[in-house]
C-alpha cells in the first residue's frame, strides 16, 4: 500500500490556526477531494473536529481519526490509537493508497516515522499568522514534480503551487 501525504502550508510553514484553515482555496480544495477520493483518509482528532459537521466524516472516503481517547466519539469514522494502527486497518481493507490529511501533529508523526511515500504539498505564497506548522523536511530527499502553479485571483488570495514529492529510494 502507498503511504500518501496531503498538506497545504504557507511560505512560513504555517497550515492553520485556531484549528480552523487560513485561507480559502477553491481550486486546491478540488484537487484534495479527487486525490482522496475513494482512499482510506487519516487525520488527527483536531483535524476532524476542524471540519464543518455537515461535512464530516468526508464523504466518499473511509475516514480514520487518531485520538488517545478511546472513548472519543468519532460520529461515523474509524478511530484508533496510533498511526500504526490506522495504516493496518486501511492496509486490512485491501487499500492501494491511503492518504494521512493532517494536521500539524500528524503530519510531524508520519514524517518521523519514514512512512510516507508521496508527499502532496501545495506551497500557498503567503506569510499568513497561525499556530500549526508543516514539519521542515530535507528537500534533498524527495524528488519534486510540479503539478500546477495557479495564479491569485478574485476567488483566490493567494498564489499556490502544487507540488507532488516522491521519496528517493
Ligand atoms: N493546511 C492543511 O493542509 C491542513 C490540513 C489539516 C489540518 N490543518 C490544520 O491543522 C490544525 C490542526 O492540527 P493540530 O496539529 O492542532 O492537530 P491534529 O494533528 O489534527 O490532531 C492532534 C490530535 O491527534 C491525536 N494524536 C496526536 N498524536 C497521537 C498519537 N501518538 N496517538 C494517538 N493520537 C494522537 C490527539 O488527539 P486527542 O487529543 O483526542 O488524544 C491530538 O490532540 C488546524 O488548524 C487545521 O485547520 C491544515
Amino acid at each position: 500500500m502507498r503511504v500518501s501525504l496531503i498538506a497545504a502550508v504557507a511560505d512560513n510553514g504555517v497550515i492553520g490556526k485556531d484549528n480552523d484553515l487560513v485561507w480559502s482555496l477553491p481550486d486546491d480544495m478540488s484537487f484534495f477531494k479527487a486525490s482522496t477520493q475513494g482512499r482510506h483518509v487519516i487525520m488527527g482528532r483536531r483535524n476532524y473536529e476542524s471540519i464543518p459537521h455537515k461535512f464530516r466524516p468526508l464523504p466518499g472516503r473511509p475516514n480514520v481519526v487518531m485520538s488517545r481517547n478511546a472513548d472519543y466519539d468519532s460520529e461515523g469514522a474509524a478511530l484508533v490509537g496510533s498511526l500504526t494502527e490506522a495504516l493496518d486497518l486501511a492496509r486490512e481493507a485491501g487499500e492501494s493508497e491511503a492518504f494521512i490529511i493532517g494536521g500539524g501533529q500528524i503530519y510531524t508523526m508520519a514524517l518521523d516515522a519514514d512512512v510516507v511515500d508521496t508527499m502532496y504539498i501545495t506551497h500557498v505564497h503567503g506569510e499568513p499568522e497561525g499556530d500549526a506548522f508543516f514539519p521542515e523536511f530535507d528537500r534533498g530527499n524527495w524528488e519534486l514534480t510540479v503539478i500546477d502553479d495557479h495564479p491569485a485571483d478574485e476567488r483566490h488570495k493567494f498564489h499556490f503551487t502544487i507540488c507532488k514529492y516522491d521519496r528517493k529510494s
